[in-house]
């Protein structure tokens, strides 16, 4: 079994990987769905796994009455139901609980931030009160007041080179819903803080796997090598849920799939797939070269979008022999909704390595399985010899880079079947985590915020970066204008989405590639 602290050591990383400095994290929404799903059992995990800072605090803060003693097992329960191995040890809970605590309070109200501030400054030790970690887990909508209160109040500081203590404002997405919004954002999180002081989340950024596309490129000359439009035919991105809206109805009519997915996890991905090598692994580097490629995307013209781009929405059928209901019949969903929760497109990115390689990018709920994988289909070969034999059924080679849930990656390349005709059949080397990791891969959010203590803004989103997705997003928003939903943007659930994204991809000649489902 691999040691477990080895999986944050990316080879050159190891330095400085460690959150090592004094400080308290301050959770903004402490009561919500985000804190007791995901933050709480991050924590929890990193603290046992011997990778929070020697001193740590975590204080919640929310309206709702609740005593620290209270809020502690609420969060205790929460790991029990939602982490990812659901069991707390008793005497790790213990010292590690000792150290959170809850705050009630409205944020947007001063003198609870007075309060906040009496209550850091309480705890002595003067990094833990001034290195502060301010998580907004809210409403985007309330992230300017909280900055604003939180420079009134001398909590947030603009950093200056060297100074002793440091502030960080970690946000979750949605970032905006145009680019307009997401820049009106910006301003008003930089207004008190530098960039460097900024972390935008992204999820997907925290997974291991997708961590891992950049190290798999980079570190292995056969692939580089390929890496390019010499080689690549085109590449796919699917990220599929098998799941409706559910109770976000009210939330998704106002968002939709484009802006969902697509705007972050999707081009997050893509960008992490095409971008050129950075000139090192700082942050600054990376996120200079995800940029350039999220630049070099070609614009869409609304003539393009209706070409390139298909939207679909969901009626009702079955997911895994379970009925679903339509989108339109979902809680709190207009019944005329043209609201989207499936999105395919073709993109192109116009430089130098991908000139004409097409990029087919989908997502959407309710679909058959649960997946993320980036699909890499290369060229075939010339059409002589076997590939001129009529019998012969000759795949191209392809890679398959599956993020989840069973994470991993598989080539396909052709061999021949045992006697003595000459035939071929597709087969596959397959490299499985658990296999040969074992069982480990830790939550997305431990990284992201073991990375936000640390420092070091690598998995986070640039400013230029979100605004450079909006512009995209922005334009196929337009190609879209208010025209209806027609017909044949509608799929059953359980399907793989409307056939108009079967044919955005028939028409090049190409198919989509089905994600394999879970442990197959
Ligand atoms: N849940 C997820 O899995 C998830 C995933 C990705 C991104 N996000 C994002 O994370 C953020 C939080 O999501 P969530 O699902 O945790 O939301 P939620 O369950 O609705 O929680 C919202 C939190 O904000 C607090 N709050 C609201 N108004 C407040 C006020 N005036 N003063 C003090 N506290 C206030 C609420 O506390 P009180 O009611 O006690 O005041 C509650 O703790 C959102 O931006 C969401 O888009 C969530």
């Amino acid at each position: 079994m691999v040691d477990k602290a080895k999986i944050y050591q990316i080879p050159g990383l190891e330095d400085g990987r460690k959150a090592d400095e004094p400080c308290t994290i301050v959770i903004f929404g402490a009561s919500g769905d985000l804190t007791v799903r995901k933050l709480i059992p991050a924590l929890y995990h990193l603290y046992i796994d011997g990778q929070m800072p020697e001193s740590f605090r975590v204080v919640g803060f929310a309206r709702r009455k609740k005593t620290d003693e209270s809020w502690r097992e609420e969060m205790r329960a929460g790991i029990e139901k939602y982490s990812r191995t659901c069991n707390v040890n008793d005497s790790q809970w213990q010292s590690f609980s000792e150290n959170l605590c809850y705050h009630c309070g409205d944020l947007t109200d001063a003198v609870a931030y007075d309060a906040l501030a009496g209550r850091l400054a309480k705890f002595g030790d003067s990094q833990l009160s001034r290195n502060l970690v301010f998580y907004l887990a809210i409403s985007p909508s309330l992230f300017g007041e909280v900055v604003d209160q939180l420079h009134t109040n001398k909590l947030l500081k603009r950093y200056e080179e060297g100074a002793a203590q440091w502030q960080r404002v970690v946000v979750e997405k949605p970032f905006g819903h145009d680019l307009k919004s997401a820049q009106l954002l910006n301003n008003h999180l930089i207004r008190h803080a530098r960039e460097r002081q900024v972390f935008r989340i992204d999820h997907y950024l925290g997974k291991e796997t997708v961590q891992n596309i950049m190290m798999f490129r980079f570190s292995n000359a056969i692939f580089e090598q390929l890496w390019n439009r010499e080689a690549i035919d085109h590449i796919q991105i699917t990220v599929s849920e098998d799941i409706g809206v559910g109770s976000r109805g009210g939330y998704f009519e106002e968002v939709g799939t484009l802006r969902d997915m697509m705007q972050n996890h999707l081009l997050q991905i893509m960008s992490l797939v095409a971008m050129e090598p950075p000139p090192s692994l700082e942050a600054e580097d990376i996120r200079n070269e995800k940029v350039k490629l999220l630049k070099s995307i070609r614009k869409m013209t609304p003539e393009m979008v209706s070409k390139n781009v298909v939207r679909g929405q969901y009626f009702a059928g079955t997911v895994n022999e379970d009925a679903r209901n339509g989108y339109r019949q979902e809680e709190r969903v207009d019944p005329e909704s043209n609201i989207e929760t499936f999105v395919a497109m073709k993109l192109f990115v116009d430089n130098w390595r991908w000139s004409d390689v097409p990029f087919y990018l989908r997502t959407g709920k309710n679909l058959p399985h649960r997946a993320s994988e980036v699909r890499v289909q290369f060229r075939p070969t010339p059409n002589v010899l076997f590939a001129a034999q009529d019998n012969l059924d000759l795949h191209a080679n392809a890679l398959t880079l599956r993020l989840q849930p069973d994470e991993g990656i598989s080539l396909r390349f052709n061999g021949k079947v045992p006697g003595n005709s000459i035939q071929t059949r597709p087969v596959r080397m397959n490299f499985g985590y658990d296999a040969e990791f074992g069982a480990y891969t830790p939550e997305a959010y431990e990284r992201l915020l073991l990375e936000a203590m640390a420092g070091d803004a690598t998995l986070f989103i640039r400013r230029d970066e979100v605004e450079t997705a909006w512009q995209i997003v922005d334009s196929i928003r337009e190609g879209w204008g208010e025209i209806p939903l027609s017909n044949r943007e509608f799929y059953a659930a359980g399907t793989w989405g409307p056939v108009a994204a079967d044919d955005l991809l028939k028409v090049d000649n190409h198919l989509w590639h089905t994600p394999v489902p879970a442990n197959k």
